[in-house]
């Protein structure tokens, strides 16, 4: 059975927070010191990760599972995870192109200890990676996630490449004044290594609070900077993906822009979330947030849990305001959240 919102979208795509721990700091999504972690008796356990997501798949039909933190790495065992995750099927009844078979399961990492995971991730069932990546100059790495780590993350990107996962995406929130002299470096270098490089407007999901419409670095003036060097075509519809693509024309692979703040993409929206203590959000700037845990520790049965999985999803908004008066920032920071 679909799961529908009230403004007809259908929802495909569970993104689950596995932790709310990170081994970075980036400036754009959480404080150099003070971060407050949820208890480790909070968070949920690979069983209740499990049986929710069994839930969604297959009476619900979600055939696509990201893990997110925080930094997913950071949690224990994480394989161990994605094996029972990859041993969920969609229903074969489902209008799914992946119906009968395993859903797509994906993580989003900063990489940097992806080397020691990769192949693990693989064997277990992972089909792909998306590694995070701002800036190439090492002062500026250390400056935008408070670690001197780019070696370890460009081998983590290497790594992930050696293990099979394909295509490799590359996210980099562009900052104005920051790293905004990089974008053509940037993909100059994405091009060379083969990777799918996307750039992402800063979004109001900072933990101190010095998000300022001015720091964003709109995809108008993105792609013009790119096609200043690189001639571009932007690519047909993307569906309920949150990136714009286009495509070199010399043949050199592809970009994107995630442009939450200039063009919003909610009304293509297809996707919820799980935080790391088993709140339910049905948008990554909801104010509002469902107790999945607290219900699944109560004793409720599976057909409660999903009759509030239903009954949230109904509540899910149009979009979010950020352009607007009436935008209220979520409580939460970004690695609170999940990305
Ligand atoms: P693919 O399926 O590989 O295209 O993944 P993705 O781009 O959806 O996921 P990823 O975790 O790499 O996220 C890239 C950026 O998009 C991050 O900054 C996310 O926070 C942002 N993002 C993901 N989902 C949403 C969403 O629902 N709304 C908004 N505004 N941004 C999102
Ligand atoms: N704005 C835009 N993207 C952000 N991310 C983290 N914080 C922000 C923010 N304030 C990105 C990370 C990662 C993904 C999970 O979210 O760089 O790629
Ligand atoms: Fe950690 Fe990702 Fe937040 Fe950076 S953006 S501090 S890597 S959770």
């Amino acid at each position: 059975m679909d799961l529908i919102d009230p403004f007809g979208r259908t929802i495909r795509d569970l993104r689950i927070s596995v932790t709310d721990r990170c081994n970075f700091r980036c400036t754009y999504c959480m404080p150099e010191e003070g971060m407050k972690w949820v208890p480790r008796s909070e968070v949920l356990t690979f069983e209740e990760i499990e049986r929710l997501s069994r839930i969604f798949v297959e009476r619900f039909e979600v055939d696509g599972l990201r893990l997110t933190g925080g930094e997913p790495t950071v949690r224990a065992h994480l394989p161990v995870l994605v094996a029972k995750l990859a041993a969920l099927r969609v229903p074969t009844t489902s209008s799914s192109p992946l119906a009968g078979r395993k859903p797509d399961l994906s993580i989003t990492t900063n990489g940097s200890t992806f080397r020691l995971q990769a192949h693990d991730l693989r064997e277990a069932g992972l089909d792909r990676v998306n590694i995070s990546l701002d800036t190439l100059q090492r002062d500026k790495f250390l400056q935008m996630t408070r670690r001197d780590e780019l070696e370890r993350v460009l081998d983590g990107i290497e790594a992930a490449k050696e293990a099979g996962f394909s295509p490799v995406k590359i996210n980099a929130v562009v900052e104005r004044g920051v790293n905004d002299d990089e974008i053509v470096d940037l993909a100059r270098w994405a091009r060379d290594t083969g990777v799918e490089l996307r750039f992402i407007e800063f979004m109001p999901l900072d933990a101190t609070g010095h998000w300022l419409n001015d720091k964003v670095v709109g995809q108008d003036e993105i792609v013009a900077a790119l096609q200043a060097e690189f001639p571009l075509e932007l690519m047909p519809a993307r569906g309920a993906a949150p990136a714009d693509r286009w495509r070199y024309l010399d043949g050199g692979g592809t970009v994107g822009v995630i442009p939450t703040v200039t063009k919003p993409f909610c009304d293509d929206c297809d996707r919820v979330r799980l935080t790391a203590d088993g709140q339910f959000r049905t948008c990554l700037f909801a104010t509002t947030e469902f107790d999945l845990m607290k219900m699944m520790r109560a004793g409720a049965t599976d057909d409660q849990v999903a009759a509030e999985i239903q009954r949230a999803v109904g509540t899910k908004w149009a979009g979010h305001q950020i352009n607007q008066v009436t935008f209220v920032k979520p409580r939460r920071t970004m690695s609170q959240i999940g990305g």
